[in-house]
């Protein structure tokens, strides 16, 4: 009998699971199936092309991947939709040179607290990024890819990129 009763409410948690968007961040097996997979594509303005990434208090970015061009500038602008602190929910977004190993980066991005998670020992290998913003915040790069190639991004606050990460395809 009470057996029964623990594999019916094992297998609510299974199907929970599988329709519950918030449960997925305790799954990392579960990211590939059920994380947001949206293309952004910029909006080329004046010459330029806009792209707007959203993070919010779910620790989440919009979007995987983001699709630009190179040698063309890009005005990035990451905004904090969720209400949560700098301290416990901060996002920024760093964009990576192709050829780091992300792993060692978040690594060293994880003890340079002082400096808002950024090492600044590494910014070689940075492209650009932006600050480290709280919820309602909002900040805006302009840079240009010199080069085709996959860049990965993320967001340096210790803990997030597991979750907070995706490319921009530079063609
Ligand atoms: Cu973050």
């Amino acid at each position: 009998m009470k057996q029964s009763v623990l594999i019916f409410a094992i297998s609510c948690l299974l199907a929970s699971c599988g329709s519950n968007d918030s449960a997925d961040h305790q799954h990392p097996a579960a990211q590939t199936s059920n994380v947001n997979k949206a293309v952004l594509e910029a909006d080329v303005t004046d010459g330029r092309q806009v792209v707007v990434l959203l993070a919010d208090d779910n620790m989440k970015f919009n979007a995987k991947e983001v699709k630009v061009k190179a040698g063309m500038p890009v005005e990035l602008t990451l905004k904090h939709t969720g209400k949560a602190p700098k301290v416990t929910m901060g996002h920024n977004v760093v964009i990576l040179r192709p050829d780091v190993v992300v792993s060692d980066f978040v690594e060293r991005a994880n003890a340079a607290a002082a400096t808002d998670y950024i090492p600044e020992e590494l910014t070689g290998q940075i492209v650009v990024h932006t600050r480290m913003l709280g919820g309602g915040e909002s900040d805006t790069r302009t840079f240009t890819f010199e080069k085709p190639g996959t860049y990965t991004f993320l967001c340096t606050f210790p803990g997030h990129s597991m979750i907070m990460k995706g490319k921009f395809v530079v063609e």
